[in-house]
């Protein structure tokens, strides 16, 4: 699988946030990552289903809508009619997290499951069947812009094996940059979301250089 880049418009400029998505689709990006924050799974607030359904006309590219809320399943088809591609639920925040993997793919959408810092690999095991993607949790979720946990290369080696010849997507998120991408690509990773690192700078060109960056560093770590 190629490496795909996912930047997090939490660091985009809100009031601008069509553009801020034209920017990245122009330059390149392969999924638009969006993390939507309730305040009580995780320490901050973001947006719901009616700021990414105005978002969805500015772009093609798949919409990686990344729920840190709990609960989640009530909320899971609102998502989907605002235009989720992919909608990944937190372990943490569902004791059902099998009945909403189903519940997902049975709203046309690609099922995701995203694992804290301290929350360990094996509980995708008996869902591997209904998961399109795995999402490990490189910070803890709640704000960009913090550092990127070591541990994690570890979760996600052992990740790509329990994955194996399945066709589901390891997507890591929280402080991803040129100076980690190439390990967490090393580990087995083939989606990198970059909130910080991708919306630096002023505009598309900017961004460009970032993603650019980004693709580099992965690069030169599958070629090694
Ligand atoms: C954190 C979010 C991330 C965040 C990553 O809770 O899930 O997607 O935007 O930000 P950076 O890339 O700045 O660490
Ligand atoms: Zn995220």
């Amino acid at each position: 699988m190629d490496v795909k880049i996912a930047p997090s418009i939490l660091s985009a400029d809100f009031a601008r946030l069509g553009e801020e998505i034209q920017a990245i689709d122009e330059g390149g990006c392969d999924y638009v990552h969006i993390d939507v924050m309730d305040g009580h799974f995780v320490p901050n607030l973001t947006f719901g289903p009616p700021i990414i359904k105005c978002a969805r006309p500015w772009t093609k590219k798949v919409f990686d809508v990344h729920l840190m809320i709990n609960p989640a399943q009530p909320f899971l088809k609102d998502y989907a009619d605002a235009g989720a591609d992919i909608i990944t639920v937190h372990a943490e925040a569902d004791p059902h997290i099998d009945r909403s993997l189903q519940y997902i793919r049975s709203l046309g959408k690609k099922a995701g499951i995203s694992l804290n810092p301290a929350t360990p690999e094996g509980i995708v095991e008996y869902v591997l069947d209904k998961l399109d993607l795995i999402l490990v949790m490189s910070v803890n979720p709640g704000f960009g812009g913090q550092s990127f946990i070591e541990s994690q290369l570890e979760k996600i080696a052992r990740l790509r094996k329990m994955i194996g010849d399945r066709p589901i997507e390891l997507e890591v998120d929280g402080g991803v940059s040129p100076a980690t991408a190439g390990a967490v690509v090393a580990a087995g990773a083939n989606v990198l979301v970059a909130g910080s690192a991708v919306f630096k700078g002023d505009g598309k060109a900017a961004y460009i250089a970032n993603m650019e960056a980004i693709r580099a560093a992965a690069a030169q770590a599958r070629a090694a």
